[in-house]
């Protein structure tokens, strides 16, 4: 079975309790286990993955080549800071999708740009938990589309 990891950055462990106006009332725990049944029924096994640390995020992108046949990747904040995360993503050659639950681009000047989303495939925002829904369903079809 083709295997992906969903990354998510700092911060998102508090969903659920955490600015719901934007991120709304649902738990990391319950995003993780709506994305393995719906990977489950797409023939897809999801590694899922959380670290309020830059490293640690930039370590698990490293072994996504190797291991993995693709990533999706909520960078939470580091979307808009982190170089590094970016020359991580770039240096990974599977499909790469980068979700945000909120409409970063309706949000504060500082959210608008997105640095990581140079390296990726596709983004998508603003449909709450859905997002990684969506986002499974597109990397499928990258995977496929590229073996
Ligand atoms: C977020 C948007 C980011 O701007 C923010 O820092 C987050 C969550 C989202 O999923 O909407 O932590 O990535």
């Amino acid at each position: 079975m083709k295997e992906i990891l969903i990354i998510n950055g700092p911060n998102l462990n508090l969903l659920g309790n955490r600015e719901k106006n934007f991120y709304g009332d649902t738990s990391l725990e319950k995003i993780q286990s709506l994305c393995e049944n719906h990977c489950n029924k797409n023939n897809l096994k999801c590694i899922f993955f959380q670290s309020n640390h830059e490293g640690e995020i930039i370590d698990k992108i490293h072994l996504v080549d190797n291991e993995f046949e693709g990533i999706i990747i909520n960078p939470a904040a580091f979307t808009h800071t982190s170089i590094a995360l970016l020359d991580a993503l770039r240096a990974t050659n599977k499909p790469k999708i980068e979700v945000h639950i909120s409409n970063i681009y309706s949000r504060e000047d500082y959210r608008r740009k997105s640095i990581t989303s140079e390296a990726v495939d596709g983004l998508i925002c603003g449909f709450g938990e859905n997002g990684y829904i969506l986002a499974i369903d597109a990397i499928k079809n990258l995977i496929y589309k590229s073996s």
